[in-house]
């Protein structure tokens, strides 16, 4: 059924001072799947993603690498952000980079409107600057540093020296918000999402809010202050109002009424930003607060973050050029609980590649369609009478249609993939049970080998709907081989779970393996 919903859902736009890794990429797999999911239910959705481009980590990477930030931005972006999507497979709707016009324009709109409405003011400033977080840290987030910082004071996330900056800036009035943010957390449980995050978000706020420096002097690769030629404006401030530039913020848009106001999927490392300076600044302008704060964990490699400035960083073709897009998708969206940390291994994708999806799924699709060819001449066969285990496999469909439907409302990718999965599993214990290889056998058998061969071929319909957000190239080949209509991702989601929608008579066509087996060695390089 068609909806009027609006959906509007954006990734945190990444620094591209150097490579994306996994990391970056389970974000945006995460984020296209609940877009694609919400498209394919008819709902008025758009997707964004980008790059935040401007600050002194960024203008320090350029003259690591001995060029201008314009050049190193520009690159990066070029041969691999951008590219990243691709590999990815992302059904992104627009992609904000923060050094385009658009972006630059609206910001300082912004921060004007904010100025003349009385909650930006000139101070001073003198506090520890962690550079990879691009934030001044609070005493609970420094640590005294081991090995190479041996006694000095780093960055709990990033082990690095923090460095002391003492600055005449332009402050925003945070303190002012702690009472309204309070009261927007109470008041909207879903405003911030895992319940770990609410309660840590609410805990930060109750210790109480100081002012934000919201400009910078020292360096000028960034946005120009519009009332001040000497400052720019703190790169945080310049990223999170991404989210309102690329609907055209302040340009009297109907395109801003129509998507405002965005889900935000972000790690836990930024939540803060997110769920606290993020909804004040709004509320300083006199806008409408985000829909929802959703942050997901951290995927650990050795039991460790992964992180570019670590160097613990694997780039995401290296799964992708062996296992598929698909898989990539599937095994980061089904293995780690959404909003949890979780481990990466290959042993544990490659475990999970060949049981889950080549030898559960790929064969229950390949052996179905290659039944229908034999018994039927590759036509979907008419049902004759349903029997009990028949109308149990119904019954799951439809409820589970539902419950996936209602694990994405909640954000719960993970829930909605286990529960889509019951299916695979049971269309394979019918098949077991049911015998249809010896139905075939005897003539008197042939009414209950059509029932049970449509039973599984509908069946794989609904799960070729159900996943397509998930993995849209497998389900786009699966539909097309059970004689779909159309394209997969325009069959509608919400009544994925409605029997019957498979016309008998369609003629499949074979199927090379969705999953192809991986030998060994192309895994381990
Ligand atoms: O913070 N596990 O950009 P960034 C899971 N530009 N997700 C991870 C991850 C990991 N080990 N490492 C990174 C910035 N991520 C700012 C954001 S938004 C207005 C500005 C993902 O390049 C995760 O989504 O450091 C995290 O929040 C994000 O990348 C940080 O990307
Ligand atoms: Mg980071």
């Amino acid at each position: 059924m068609p909806s009027d919903r609006a959906f509007y859902i954006t990734t945190p736009i990444y620094y591209p001072s150097d490579l994306p890794h996994i990391g970056h990429g389970y974000t945006t797999v995460a984020t296209d799947t609940l877009a694609r999911w919400h498209r394919q239910a008819g709902d008025d959705t758009w997707m964004l993603t980008g790059t935040d481009e401007h600050g002194q980590k960024m203008l320090r990477a350029a003259a690591a690498n001995g060029v201008g930030p314009e050049e190193w931005v520009d690159r990066l972006v070029n041969e691999s952000w951008q590219p990243l999507l691709e590999v990815l497979d992302i059904a992104n709707d627009d992609y904000i980079r923060t050094t385009q016009p658009r972006h630059i324009e609206r910001v300082q709109k912004f921060v004007s409107d904010i100025h003349e409405r009385g909650f930006i003011y000139q101070g001073e400033y003198e506090a520890l600057y962690c550079v990879g977080c691009e934030e001044f840290k609070p005493e609970s987030e420094i640590v005294i540093g081991t090995g190479e910082f041996e006694g000095v004071p780093v960055c709990a996330i990033h082990s690095k020296p923090l460095e002391l900056l003492k600055e005449q800036n332009y402050f925003f009035k945070l303190g002012e918000f702690q009472k309204k943010l309070l009261k927007l957390y109470n008041d909207n449980p879903e405003f911030v999402q895992p319940e770990s995050a609410r309660n840590e978000v609410i805990s930060f706020v109750k210790r109480g809010l100081k002012d934000l420096s919201i400009s910078r002097s020292r360096f000028d690769w960034g946005i120009r202050v519009p009332w001040d030629e000497t400052h720019i404006i703190y790169v945080w401030v310049d990223a999170l109002l991404n989210y309102v530039t690329a609907i055209d913020y302040g340009d009297d848009s109907p395109e801003f009424d129509r998507r405002w106001p965005a889900t935000h999927i972000v790690g836990k490392d930024i939540l803060r930003f997110h769920a606290v300076i993020w909804p004040a600044m709004l509320m300083a302008a006199g806008v409408e607060v985000p829909r929802q704060v959703f942050a997901h964990g951290w995927l650990l490699v050795g039991g460790e973050k992964m992180s570019k400035s670590k160097l613990t960083g694997i780039a995401p073709s290296t799964i992708v050029d062996v296992f598929g897009s698909d898989a990539f998708r599937y095994y980061f969206l089904s293995a780690i609980d959404f909003g949890q940390d979780g481990s990466f291994s290959w042993e544990d994708l490659n475990a999970r590649y060949h049981a889950e999806l080549a030898n559960g799924f790929g064969n229950l699709a390949s052996r179905t369609i290659a039944m229908i060819e034999k018994y039927f001449d590759g036509a979907v066969p008419t049902p004759s009478d349903y029997s009990e285990a028949d109308l149990a496999i119904q019954l799951l469909v439809s409820k589970v249609a539902k419950d996936a439907d209602a694990a994405i409302e909640k954000l719960a990718i993970s829930d909605a993939i286990t529960s889509i999965w019951q299916i695979v599993d049971e269309l394979n214990g019918y098949i077991t049970d049911q015998e249809p290889w010896v139905l075939a056998k005897s003539e008197s058998d042939r009414a209950r080998l059509r029932t049970v061969l449509y039973t599984v071929a509908e069946g794989l319909r609904a799960l070729s709907v159900l996943l397509s957000p998930v993995i849209p190239k497998s389900t786009a080949k699966l539909w097309n081989a059970i004689g779909g209509e159309g394209s997969v991702k325009h069959q509608p989601i919400r009544s994925a779970g409605d029997w019957g929608q498979l016309k008998a008579g369609s003629k499949v066509s074979s199927l090379p393996p969705l999953f192809p087996r991986i030998e060994q060695d192309e895994t381990t390089n």
